[in-house]
């Protein structure tokens, strides 16, 4: 291994990552038709074991590491779940588990806050049953999640929703807010559906058209005014997508910046989209967290601005937005280091202009999504 001294040196600016997000497994009882898991998370079999994801944890918080998430999948599958939060709490993390819900009830919710659990956010799927039933495959997960946010809310933690948008959800905006006010929320993300994993592949079934992104976002920002009004501290994020934006986002800080995620498998990503990049990700099996982070060429790739093509090389605003998201940019364009296709600097925005449009006239219903599921992802598996 080399000394983390001379690779510092080696890598400039690299810091130590903030961030840990765990992803323990890729299990999940639901089939989002917008899940950011890989296309082929099926062929992902042998999950860390709990002993070797306290190593990471360990690992991570003696880099620097402060916050963590436990994601997946649905992270409550893992029966190890409360003994790991127990660890990245006695390790000093700040911990939010992220779920759907599913897998909760009121005796998992007080050995999650016995472990000392800091934060939860559970999503939701719509204000309609019916639509929530469609998009995550599930007729009964809906009323199960209303149940468990109130439980969760019960139980001393801040009530924090998030709410998937999309084109079958966007336009009854109204409704989510309402329920999510009549629920008790405390804070709710309203994030549009970035266009990842099986989001991507639903694209044309999900993006939502300008008209519904501008309606949708007056009618947030009348809620925000009424709930000023009434004195309700119910904090509204309205997060817009991608591909309505004229410049990129900061993907992840930056490439191997202040973000680490290890997958179910132990493989160690930049990002949690990053797998289906053609790259060979290094494993916490098979290396150190440290030496992964400072040292793997998967992690150094991106770092710094040399290996940006024009036109981001000589744009001014390459340290702000470091050229977008990689990711992205691979799904879009078919190179990885091309510039981020949202950026209408680049000679691939037409990309995203065509989306747009398709977005304009699409007609797809919403029992054509292609929901997350297993044999779809043998196929993608054989690819
Ligand atoms: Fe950012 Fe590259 Fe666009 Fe410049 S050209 S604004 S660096 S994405
Ligand atoms: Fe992977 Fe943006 S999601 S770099």
């Amino acid at each position: 291994m080399t000394d983390r001294t001379d690779t510092a040196a080696v890598n400039g600016a690299t810091g130590a990552p903030l961030w840990l997000l765990a992803e323990l497994t890729y299990r999940c009882p639901l089939q989002c038709a917008y899940c950011s898991n890989p296309l082929d998370f099926a062929a992902v079999q042998e999950e860390l074991t709990t002993a070797e994801w306290i190593e990471v944890l360990r690992q991570a918080r003696a880099m620097g590491a402060v916050q963590m998430g436990f994601s997946g999948g649905e992270p409550l599958v893992r029966h190890d779940l409360e003994e790991l939060v127990a660890e990245a709490r006695r390790l000093g993390f700040y911990t939010n588990l992220i779920t759907s819900g599913l897998g909760l009830d009121e005796a998992r919710i007080e050995a999650l806050r016995e472990a000392g659990l800091d934060h939860i956010q559970i999503s939701l799927q719509a204000a309609d049953p019916d639509v929530a039933a469609a998009v995550a495959g599930s007729p009964k997960a809906h009323a199960k999640k209303l149940t468990m946010a109130r439980a969760v809310k019960a139980a001393g933690y801040p009530m924090v929703l998030n709410v998937v948008l999309h084109r079958h959800n966007i336009d009854r905006i109204d409704e989510i807010i309402a329920l999510c006010d009549e629920l008790g929320a405390d804070a709710v993300e309203l994030a549009n559906c970035q266009m990842y994993g099986w989001a991507h592949l639903n694209r044309e079934g999900l993006l939502p058209s300008r008209a519904q992104l501008e309606a949708a976002e007056a009618t947030t920002a009348r809620w925000r005014e009424r709930l000023a009004e009434r004195g309700r501290d119910m904090r509204l994020l309205f997060v817009v997508p991608d591909y309505y934006g004229e410049r990129p986002k900061a993907c992840m800080g930056g490439w191997g910046s202040i973000f680490m995620t290890v997958a179910p498998d132990g493989a160690v990503l930049p990002c949690h989209s990053a797998r289906m990049l053609p790259m060979t990700f290094p494993n916490v099996r098979d290396r150190g967290l440290r030496e992964i982070w400072y040292d793997s060429e998967p992690f150094n790739r991106y770092r710094g601005d040399a290996w940006m093509q024009e036109p981001c090389r000589s744009c001014d605003e390459r340290h702000k937005d470091v050229g977008g998201c990689r990711c992205q940019a691979y799904l879009l364009t078919g190179d990885a280091a091309a510039t981020d296709p949202v950026c209408s600097l680049s000679p691939n925005h037409h990309l995203i202009e065509a989306a747009r449009r398709e977005a304009d006239t699409a007609t797809r219903a919403i029992e054509a999504l292609t929901l997350r599921n297993v044999h779809e992802s043998r196929v993608f598996c054989r690819q």
